[in-house]
């Protein structure tokens, strides 16, 4: 089975072909940055607009690159959700269109859905059942994952999530947009033992999170200081420490909790490099292993939407023929197929 995947939630337009049995056969991204960043963010009309004279040639240079043809094409799958619902409807439309054309079936995914099946893309993947750290711009969650849609939420954060609370110290420090990648680069500059920032949370019980009380001690600690680039660099490692501690002290708990021996850390900011070393810390915790997708396959990408379509189609799920797009859509809300 060929599947057709099509991103287009946030400022990014992804398409992947991945074959059940011969796995990836194709991706390409085009990424927006260029637009959005003299805004300082995206801009939703912008990205809409963006995707929709994307798409198709994008599409075509993915199947060209795969030398594959319509008719090799078995089905499509396309992030229905959640996401900006202008970028949403661009993906959708086209995809709904194409399976009509092409007299195939297409299947909406869940964004996150996607990124959470996104490690298992890489070679030994993990295997049912896990526990899923997603922390990404706009969720950070913690999820006993059994099957294929069956998530339960272990915690969630109750404010910001960890990406956009990247995103806003970077905006404070000065970092254009996007902020987390640039914020982790100066982080590397930093001192570690200069400033120490509170971790969130970690000392009541539970698995939520709470970002937000770290982007104030952010500012207030940037204010404290003259601004130089040293400053902002020992600031921003500050942050950044915090962040990777917090996410550590919660996905043990997790794991603790659910019994469960391996972990899965999926979304845009488990490519940040002291986070996921952090995290690797906790391999071996009851004898378990702690995976990662390759870091393109951790923010946006048509792979993942096009391996969780695949998946799902490939256990007989049917859609009805409408163009779903949905901006708010809790992962919870899925079933298996
Ligand atoms: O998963 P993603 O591409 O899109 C969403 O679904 O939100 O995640 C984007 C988020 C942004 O907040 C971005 O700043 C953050 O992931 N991010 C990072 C890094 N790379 C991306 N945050 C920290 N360090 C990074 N290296
Ligand atoms: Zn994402």
């Amino acid at each position: 089975m060929l599947v057709l995947g099509i991103e287009t939630s946030c400022d990014e337009t992804g398409i992947a072909l991945y074959h059940a049995e011969r796995g990836l056969l194709a991706h390409r991204l085009h990424s927006q940055v260029a637009i959005h960043a003299e805004y300082g963010g995206v801009v939703p009309e912008l990205a809409s607009r963006d995707h929709v004279r994307r798409l198709i040639p994008l599409i075509r240079r993915t199947m060209s690159d795969a030398n594959a043809e319509a008719g090799d094409i078995d089905g499509i799958a396309y992030t229905a959700g959640p996401g900006l619902i202008g970028a949403l409807l661009a993906g959708a439309a086209v995809a709904r269109s194409l399976a009509w054309a092409w007299n195939i079936p297409a299947v909406p995914v869940h964004h996150m859905e996607g990124h959470l099946l996104a490690p298992m893309l890489e070679p030994d993947p993990p295997q049912f059942p896990f526990v899923a750290l997603l922390v990404s711009g706009g969720h950070t969650q913690l999820i006993a994952v059994t099957g294929l849609g069956r998530y339960e939420l272990l915690g969630e954060s109750v404010d910001d999530a960890a990406g956009e609370a990247f995103d806003k110290s970077a905006k404070m420090m000065g970092l254009g947009y996007p902020g987390g990648p640039a914020l982790s680069r100066l982080a590397e500059q930093g001192d570690p033992a200069r400033f120490k920032f509170p971790r969130p949370m970690v000392d009541r019980p539970g698995m939520d999170f709470s970002f937000s009380g770290l982007k104030t001690h952010t500012l207030v600690t940037l204010q404290s200081t003259a601004g130089t680039q040293q400053d902002k660099a020992d600031v921003a490692r500050a942050f950044e420490d915090a962040v990777a501690d917090t996410l550590f002290i919660k996905c043990r708990r997790a794991l603790q909790a659910t019994g469960l021996k391996n972990l899965v850390v999926a979304g845009g900011v488990s490519a940040n490099r002291t986070i996921r070393a952090k995290l690797n810390g906790l391999a071996g915790h009851g004898g378990g292993r702690v995976y990662f997708a390759r870091h393109e396959f951790c923010t946006d990408n048509g792979a993942m939407i096009a391996y969780a379509g695949c998946l799902r189609l490939q256990a007989g799920q049917q859609a009805p023929p409408i163009i779903e797009a949905r901006a708010r859509w809790p992962l919870t809300e899925l079933a298996p197929p």
